[in-house]
């Protein structure tokens, strides 16, 4: 499948390292094109670069791997409110955090910047499919060898509203190693977002986050 990546930061490289492995074509697509041919080179050969543009208009599929403030700026960048993504899933992996969000005594400095930025993206992003996907764990987790922990694969929760969209969306996630995670429509996307934001404030705390939804079968007193 041809991946186009809007963004080349550390989540591009990291999924897109693993997707080029799982035998996809990836484009990274930056503001600017000198750090996308880095991001590029650091996931290997044959990985193409360009500019926002060019990643929309590349791939069967788009990930947008912005930083969540800029997100809907660059999916307009990108050519979204010209229907450059129309008809093909956007996978959004962005956090809805202020770039300041962990800068103060966490958990209470993190906040939402506005809820939903899966939808505002859709708002911008004429005819796409937007999915979020991907936004739970560190880019770290992606980089990584192996995506099962304590003897299970990696769950990867996806919130959309197109069949087909959610079907590509939860193949590109099991070549990764992880299981999808099917968690509704795109109106639920801000509790995904929500999540995710809450277990970062909890890990910047220097708790783990883990510990605060563990499995019911798993625990010292089952059985
Ligand atoms: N890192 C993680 O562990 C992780 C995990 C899950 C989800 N996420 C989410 O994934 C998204 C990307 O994270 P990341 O860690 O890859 O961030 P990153 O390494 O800081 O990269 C951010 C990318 O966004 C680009 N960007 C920033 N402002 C832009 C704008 N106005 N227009 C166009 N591009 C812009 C940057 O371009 P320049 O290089 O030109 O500055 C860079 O390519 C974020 O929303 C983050 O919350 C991150």
């Amino acid at each position: 499948m041809r991946i186009g990546v809007i963004g080349a930061g550390q989540m591009a490289t990291a999924l897109g390292s693993g997707w080029v492995k799982a035998g996809h074509e990836v484009l990274i697509g930056g503001r600017s094109t000198r750090r996308a041919a880095d991001a590029a080179e650091r996931i290997g050969p044959g990985t193409r670069h360009g500019d926002l543009r060019q990643a929309a208009q590349f791939g069967e599929v788009t990930l947008v791997a912005v930083s969540g403030t800029a997100v809907v700026d660059a999916v307009r960048q990108a050519g979204g409110e010209d229907g450059a993504l129309a008809g093909r899933p956007l996978i959004d992996c962005s956090n809805a955090v202020a770039p300041t969000a962990f800068t103060g005594p966490a958990p209470g400095a993190f906040v939402l910047a506005e809820d939903a930025v899966a939808e505002r993206i859709a708002g911008v992003a004429a005819g796409a499919h937007v999915v979020k996907a991907f936004n739970v764990c560190a880019a770290e987790v992606w980089a990584g060898a192996d995506r099962r922990y304590e003897g299970r694969p990696l769950g990867v929760p996806l919130c959309g509203d197109d069949p087909d969209a959610l079907r590509t969306v939860a193949t590109l996630v099991a070549d990764l190693g992880g299981e999808p995670v099917l968690a509704g429509g795109l109106d639920r996307a801000r509790y995904l977002e929500g999540l995710a934001v809450f277990a970062m404030g909890l890990w910047f705390a220097g708790y783990d986050a883990r510990a605060v939804l563990p499995s019911t079968v798993s625990g010292s007193s089952a059985g």
